[in-house]
């Protein structure tokens, strides 16, 4: 079947055993197909199964941000590679993959917080010492969450974050987003994070992200 990006009647229900989400979609092509469903299954994998699967993750990345308003070419895929590789090895490693028949169509993954993390550096505004201290184990930090063009709206982004946030035992999570992605910020209200301020990333012409955080 030829999928095309128009779909409708976008659910997520649980269903026992290995699929545990299946997406009924109505897919449209050129011409109006009728209702299908189609099996979507969510894994998790460790760090050493992610990095066999490194390829399928920096593809998908490399296909998500070159949309807009990130336009981000190979060097932020290499980028994106290199410090998925140091991620991976991290404590509170953790990563939640979507597919469909084998394809990998959606996947999130963060580490927890080191208390030398340098995560609240670079911010436009300085936020107060309760807000930026680091204890082991306080923080679990979302470093990416996407999901490949075609598959927007089935709430599999929401089934990734609802299991990788699921069972945390850190007391908050952070996040950040570019203020213009529109469909995360929408996102990440609707899953009741919050914003604290603002930084820039220290790479090369890094845009301004909102930092949030979300009690867990
Ligand atoms: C953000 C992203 C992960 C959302 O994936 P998704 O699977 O389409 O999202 P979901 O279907 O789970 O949507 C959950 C909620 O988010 C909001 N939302 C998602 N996309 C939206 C959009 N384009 N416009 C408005 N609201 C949107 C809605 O409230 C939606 O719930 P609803 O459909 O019941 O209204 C996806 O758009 C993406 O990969 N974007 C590019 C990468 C990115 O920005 N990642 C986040 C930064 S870490």
């Amino acid at each position: 079947m030829i999928l095309s990006t128009r779909r409708y009647a976008r659910f997520i229900e649980a269903a026992a055993g290995e699929v545990v989400s299946i997406a009924r979609a109505r897919l449209a092509t050129e011409e109006e197909r009728p209702l299908a469903s189609i099996a979507i299954e969510l894994h998790d994998a460790d760090g050493d199964e992610a990095a066999r699967r490194l390829e399928e993750y920096s593809d998908v990345y490399g296909e998500v941000h070159a949309e807009p308003p990130y336009s981000w070419g190979s060097d932020y895929t290499d980028l994106f590679r290199r410090r998925f590789d140091t991620q991976r090895q991290q404590d509170g490693f953790a990563l939640v993959e979507a597919r469909t028949a084998g394809t990998l169509i959606g996947v999130g993954f963060g580490v927890t917080l080191a208390p030398s993390t340098s995560w609240w550096q670079n911010l436009l505004s300085p936020l107060p010492p309760d807000v930026t201290d680091e204890r082991p184990g306080r923080t679990w930090a979302l470093a990416d969450l996407m999901i490949h063009p075609r598959w927007r709206r089935l709430h599999l982004a929401e089934a990734i974050h609802d299991r990788l946030l699921g069972d945390r035992t850190e007391e908050r999570a952070t996040v950040t987003v570019l203020p213009a992605a529109t469909a995360a910020q929408a996102a990440a209200l609707k899953w009741g994070w919050e914003k604290l301020g603002q930084k820039r990333n220290p790479l090369p012409g890094a845009p301004i992200f909102d930092v949030m955080v979300k009690t867990l």
